[in-house]
Protein backbone atom coordinates (compact mmCIF):
# COMPACT_ATOMS: atom_id res chain seq x y z
CA UNK A 1 0.00 0.00 0.00
CA UNK A 2 1.51 3.22 -0.89
CA UNK A 3 2.52 5.75 1.43
CA UNK A 4 -0.36 7.94 0.50
CA UNK A 5 -3.08 5.67 2.24
CA UNK A 6 -1.12 6.27 5.57
CA UNK A 7 -2.65 8.83 7.31
CA UNK A 8 -2.86 10.46 10.08
CA UNK A 9 -6.05 10.05 11.81
CA UNK A 10 -7.84 12.98 14.17
CA UNK A 11 -9.98 10.97 16.67
CA UNK A 12 -13.05 12.18 18.68
CA UNK A 13 -12.55 14.10 21.57
CA UNK A 14 -14.97 14.76 24.19
CA UNK A 15 -13.66 17.61 26.03
CA UNK A 16 -15.54 18.65 29.70
CA UNK A 17 -14.09 19.96 33.22
CA UNK A 18 -13.32 16.60 34.15
CA UNK A 19 -10.99 16.09 31.61
CA UNK A 20 -10.66 14.54 27.72
CA UNK A 21 -12.31 11.15 26.25
CA UNK A 22 -11.14 10.02 22.76
CA UNK A 23 -12.86 6.70 21.54
CA UNK A 24 -12.46 4.35 18.71
CA UNK A 25 -14.69 1.92 17.16
CA UNK A 26 -13.65 -0.32 14.50
CA UNK A 27 -15.35 0.21 10.78
CA UNK A 28 -15.37 3.85 12.10
CA UNK A 29 -12.27 5.35 12.99
CA UNK A 30 -10.35 2.35 11.89
CA UNK A 31 -11.40 0.61 8.58
CA UNK A 32 -10.90 -2.39 10.06
CA UNK A 33 -12.38 -4.77 12.92
CA UNK A 34 -10.10 -4.56 15.65
CA UNK A 35 -9.31 -7.44 16.80
CA UNK A 36 -6.05 -7.12 18.90
CA UNK A 37 -5.08 -4.15 21.05
CA UNK A 38 -0.93 -4.31 22.22
CA UNK A 39 1.18 -1.36 23.40
CA UNK A 40 4.89 -0.85 24.02
CA UNK A 41 5.98 1.12 27.05
CA UNK A 42 9.40 1.36 29.21
CA UNK A 43 11.28 1.81 26.07
CA UNK A 44 14.58 3.02 27.37
CA UNK A 45 16.04 6.25 25.59
CA UNK A 46 17.74 5.50 22.20
CA UNK A 47 16.16 2.27 21.28
CA UNK A 48 14.22 1.37 18.26
CA UNK A 49 11.66 -0.91 17.61
CA UNK A 50 9.52 -2.15 14.91
CA UNK A 51 11.38 -3.00 11.92
CA UNK A 52 9.28 -5.01 9.85
CA UNK A 53 6.52 -5.12 7.06
CA UNK A 54 2.91 -6.82 7.48
CA UNK A 55 1.57 -8.86 4.53
CA UNK A 56 -2.09 -8.83 6.16
CA UNK A 57 -2.06 -6.91 9.13
CA UNK A 58 -3.28 -3.22 9.11
CA UNK A 59 -2.73 -0.85 12.51
CA UNK A 60 -3.45 1.93 13.71
CA UNK A 61 -0.92 3.49 16.19
CA UNK A 62 -1.10 5.83 18.71
CA UNK A 63 1.03 7.90 21.42
CA UNK A 64 -1.32 7.55 24.44
CA UNK A 65 1.34 8.92 26.78
CA UNK A 66 4.62 11.11 25.32
CA UNK A 67 5.50 11.36 21.73
CA UNK A 68 8.27 9.05 19.57
CA UNK A 69 8.26 8.66 15.57
CA UNK A 70 7.32 6.47 13.11
CA UNK A 71 9.37 6.23 10.11
CA UNK A 72 7.25 4.68 7.00
CA UNK A 73 8.67 3.06 3.99
CA UNK A 74 6.76 1.59 1.15
CA UNK A 75 9.83 0.74 -1.08
CA UNK A 76 9.79 3.59 -2.96
CA UNK A 77 9.78 6.58 -0.48
CA UNK A 78 10.30 7.40 3.60
CA UNK A 79 8.30 9.51 5.37
CA UNK A 80 8.93 10.64 9.61
CA UNK A 81 5.78 10.98 11.79
CA UNK A 82 6.20 12.41 14.86
CA UNK A 83 3.30 11.46 17.39
CA UNK A 84 2.72 12.97 20.78
CA UNK A 85 -1.10 13.44 20.81
CA UNK A 86 -3.76 11.09 22.31
CA UNK A 87 -6.30 11.77 19.95
CA UNK A 88 -4.01 11.51 16.79
CA UNK A 89 -3.65 7.57 15.03
CA UNK A 90 -1.27 7.03 12.38
CA UNK A 91 -3.22 4.69 10.03
CA UNK A 92 -1.17 2.22 8.51
CA UNK A 93 -1.71 -0.35 5.55
CA UNK A 94 -0.06 -3.60 4.46
CA UNK A 95 3.33 -4.03 2.74
CA UNK A 96 4.86 -0.91 4.66
CA UNK A 97 8.14 -1.63 6.34
CA UNK A 98 8.28 0.83 9.81
CA UNK A 99 10.65 2.11 12.56
CA UNK A 100 10.04 3.38 15.81
CA UNK A 101 12.29 5.61 17.39
CA UNK A 102 12.99 9.02 19.73
CA UNK A 103 10.85 7.69 21.91
CA UNK A 104 10.48 10.25 24.67
CA UNK A 105 10.63 9.26 28.57
CA UNK A 106 7.62 7.37 30.27
CA UNK A 107 5.75 7.26 26.51
CA UNK A 108 3.16 5.12 25.94
CA UNK A 109 2.43 3.35 22.10
CA UNK A 110 -0.75 1.81 21.63
CA UNK A 111 -1.27 -0.11 18.40
CA UNK A 112 -5.02 -1.28 17.54
CA UNK A 113 -4.51 -4.24 14.92
CA UNK A 114 -6.37 -5.88 12.19
CA UNK A 115 -5.53 -9.50 13.07
CA UNK A 116 -4.28 -11.72 15.81
CA UNK A 117 -0.78 -11.89 16.05
CA UNK A 118 1.13 -14.08 13.49
CA UNK A 119 4.91 -14.35 12.98
CA UNK A 120 4.60 -15.76 9.49
CA UNK A 121 2.55 -12.11 8.37
CA UNK A 122 5.82 -10.19 9.02
CA UNK A 123 8.64 -9.33 6.38
CA UNK A 124 11.56 -8.63 8.96
CA UNK A 125 14.48 -8.76 6.03
CA UNK A 126 13.86 -5.36 4.76
CA UNK A 127 15.70 -6.70 1.50
CA UNK A 128 12.60 -9.59 1.63
CA UNK A 129 10.57 -6.93 1.93
CA UNK A 130 11.90 -4.77 -0.84
CA UNK A 131 12.03 -7.52 -3.09
CA UNK A 132 8.33 -8.50 -2.88
CA UNK A 133 7.01 -5.03 -2.94
CA UNK A 134 9.30 -3.76 -5.77
CA UNK A 135 7.62 -6.89 -7.81
CA UNK A 136 4.36 -6.06 -6.45
CA UNK A 137 4.15 -9.71 -4.78
CA UNK A 138 3.69 -11.17 -1.55
CA UNK A 139 5.32 -13.98 -0.93
P1 LIG B 1 8.30 -7.23 17.82
O1 LIG B 1 7.48 -7.46 16.59
O2 LIG B 1 9.79 -7.37 17.69
O3 LIG B 1 7.95 -5.82 18.47
P2 LIG B 1 8.02 -4.37 17.79
O4 LIG B 1 7.04 -4.36 16.68
O5 LIG B 1 7.63 -3.44 18.86
O6 LIG B 1 9.43 -4.17 17.36
O7 LIG B 1 7.78 -8.22 18.94
C1 LIG B 1 8.53 -8.50 20.10
C2 LIG B 1 8.15 -9.89 20.58
O8 LIG B 1 6.80 -9.92 21.03
C3 LIG B 1 8.29 -10.95 19.50
O9 LIG B 1 8.83 -12.11 20.11
C4 LIG B 1 6.86 -11.23 19.09
C5 LIG B 1 6.08 -10.93 20.35
N1 LIG B 1 4.71 -10.46 20.10
C6 LIG B 1 3.64 -11.23 20.49
O10 LIG B 1 3.80 -12.35 21.02
N2 LIG B 1 2.38 -10.76 20.28
C7 LIG B 1 2.15 -9.56 19.72
O11 LIG B 1 0.96 -9.16 19.54
C8 LIG B 1 3.27 -8.77 19.30
C9 LIG B 1 3.07 -7.42 18.65
C10 LIG B 1 4.54 -9.25 19.52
Amino acid sequence: MPLADCQLVELPRILDPRGALTFVEGGAQVPFAIRRVYYLYDVPGGAQRGGHAHRRLRQLVIAMSGSFDVVLDDGSARVRHHLNRSYIGLSIGTMVWRELDNFSSGSVCLVLASEPYDESDYYRDYNEFLRDVRNGSVS
